[in-house]
């Protein structure tokens, strides 16, 4: 019984109120792990995240070049069940509403205003996704930096706010991968992201979760979290996480793992990848 999450990945920043919103996460979500399943517990974990405001997923969402919000997420257990949303806005917790998909509907992703319509018909109500914080921030980085250069995208990773992500198994064995981004700062709307894609961002198989945080259209040409999936047949959590970083060591990136063994891995290329993890002995933060 194990939960692993993530708050990104990019360059260093300060960490100290982010990591106490971290542990609170954990503890949360450790106790639903307890009491429920590790479907309930990546859900809860992630929506602390979401709502929090400090980190790039739901209300702590980047904007577009736009100045729109357009939030992906995604969800996939280990008995082959998947739900995701891209390009949504106007949704508290973009994780819901992936879940929704994976357990209403027949498909897997859901986009822009069907997914949105589908969120209504479900009973979500309106959020204003456009925070005045991020559109405060959008405007300091438009005096400073020409967004319409996406090539440059790299350059806004060092935004202290990541994409959010947790993985956990249950004393059944179940095991659940789950992310959810605001993407990258003055991205074009229409955009998605790895994080909504099964395989790239997020992916669960029979050995294992994974969640991936970076740079996301690297992550997603190379389908990393499918690729640590695959390994994990063979290794522990902690050795795919390593080989990963060092085999793709042209994308800036970070991504944390459980296994089927409830070992936990976790590595990135960045300069800091803030998360943590949580067990019946242990509650540790990396940083
Ligand atoms: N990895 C999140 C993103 O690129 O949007």
């Amino acid at each position: 019984v194990l939960l692993i999450a993530h708050v990104g990945a990019g360059r260093k920043y300060e960490t100290s109120s982010r990591i106490d919103v971290l542990k609170d996460a954990l503890k949360e979500g450790f106790k639903v792990l307890q009491k429920k399943d590790a479907l309930a517990s990546v859900i809860t974990t992630v929506k602390i995240f979401e709502e929090c405001g400090l980190f790039n997923a739901g209300t702590g969402s980047v904007l577009t070049i736009s100045g729109t919000v357009e939030m992906d997420a995604c969800i996939m257990t280990s008995e082959g069940k998947c739900g995701a949303v891209s390009c949504v806005t106007g949704i508290k917790y973009p994780i819901e509403l992936a879940r929704l998909v994976m357990e209403k509907t027949d498909h897997v992703i859901l986009c822009s205003a069907g997914a949105m319509e589908f969120a209504r018909s479900c009973g979500l109500k309106y959020f204003p996704s456009v925070q005045p914080e991020r559109v405060k921030k959008f405007h300091e980085l438009l005096s400073k930096n020409d967004l319409k250069y996406y090539k440059k995208v790299k350059d806004f990773l060092d935004d202290p706010y990541g994409t959010v992500g947790a993985c956990a198994i249950d004393r059944n064995g179940l095991i659940v991968a789950g992310t959810s981004t605001g993407g990258i700062w003055g991205k074009l709307p229409g955009r998605v992201s790895d994080s909504a894609i099964p395989g790239a961002g997020t992916y669960c198989n029979s050995y294992g979760g994974i969640s991936c945080t970076g740079h996301g259209e690297g992550v997603l040409k190379h389908c990393i979290a499918y690729f640590a999936g695959e390994l994990l047949e063979k290794m522990d959590a902690q050795k795919v996480a390593t080989h990963c970083v060092e085999k793709f060591c042209d994308v800036s990136f970070g991504l944390i793992i459980v296994d089927k063994n409830g070992n936990p891995g976790y590595a990135y290329n960045t300069e800091m990848m803030l998360g943590g993890y949580i067990n019946e002995k242990d509650l540790l933060v990396f940083e």
